[in-house]
């Protein structure tokens, strides 16, 4: 794990453990809820625990984005247009970019994975595919259009996480082949390599 590292580069434990079981927990829990809701029994009981499951790990989330070490907290990766401009433009380079968190680009997709994976649970709480069988709990607090609406959107979200999840997958394939840089071992370890003149 202590390769060499180049001048102005240090190892750092950037991602702590509840931020890493967080993630590997969403993981399992996503693809089971999706893999369940499109393909698993008719009667989606099994299917609404994961998405229990996904709602617990969300608000931990949102809760370690404020409370949580600087890497995880939201203001930590919240950049402008002229950051995130800049480090599109050292996008293409073929070096490693040793950035100690989510670099500005990777913060989008992550702002991005966690909104509608909000949507998805907030929609399924009150789906009503009027089957007679797989209800939302809080499916008859809203109107019967609200309802059908979030049926509807429960559906594309659903494609649009897949979409999400495939660009999420091809950054990290890209980082990976192209940038010489494994950000999966750091999610499993902890420990980064990153530059030394940026602050965690
Ligand atoms: C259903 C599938 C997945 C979802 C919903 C998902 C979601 C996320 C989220 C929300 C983050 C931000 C972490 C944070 O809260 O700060 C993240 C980061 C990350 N994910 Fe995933 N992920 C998925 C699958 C995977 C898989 C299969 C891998 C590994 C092959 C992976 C590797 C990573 C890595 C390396 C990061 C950190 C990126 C960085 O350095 O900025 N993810 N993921
Ligand atoms: C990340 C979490 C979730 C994912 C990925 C997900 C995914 C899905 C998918 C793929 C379907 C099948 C849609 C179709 O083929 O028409 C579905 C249906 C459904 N889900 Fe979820 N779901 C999630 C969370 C929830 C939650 C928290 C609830 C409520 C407790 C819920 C309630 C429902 C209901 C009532 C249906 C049937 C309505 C329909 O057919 O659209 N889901 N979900």
């Amino acid at each position: 794990m202590r390769d060499q590292l180049p001048d102005g580069v240090e190892w750092r434990r950037v991602w702590d453990i509840a931020l890493r079981l967080f993630h590997w927990a969403l993981v399992v829990c996503v693809v089971t809820a999706w893999g369940l809701g499109r393909f698993g029994p008719a009667i989606m009981t099994l299917h609404f625990y994961a998405g229990y499951a996904v709602i617990g790990l969300l608000a931990f989330r949102i809760l370690w984005g404020l409370v949580g070490p600087a890497p995880a907290r939201f203001g930590h990766f919240l950049f402008g247009p002229s950051a995130t401009l800049a480090y599109l433009k050292r996008l293409p380079k073929r070096v490693p970019s040793f950035w100690p968190g989510h670099n500005p680009v990777g913060a989008l997709s992550v702002f991005g994975l966690l909104a509608i994976l909000i949507l998805q649970v907030a929609t399924g709480l009150v789906s009503d595919p009027e089957d007679f069988i797989n209800v939302g709990p809080l499916a008859d607090q809203v109107s019967s259009q609200t309802n059908r609406l979030a049926t509807t959107w429960h559906y594309r979200g659903s494609l649009i996480i897949l979409a999400l999840v495939a660009l999420h997958l091809a950054a990290i394939l890209f980082y990976r082949i192209w940038k010489r840089e494994d950000l999966v071992r750091p999610m499993i370890t902890g420990w980064k390599a990153v530059r030394k003149d940026r602050d965690a």
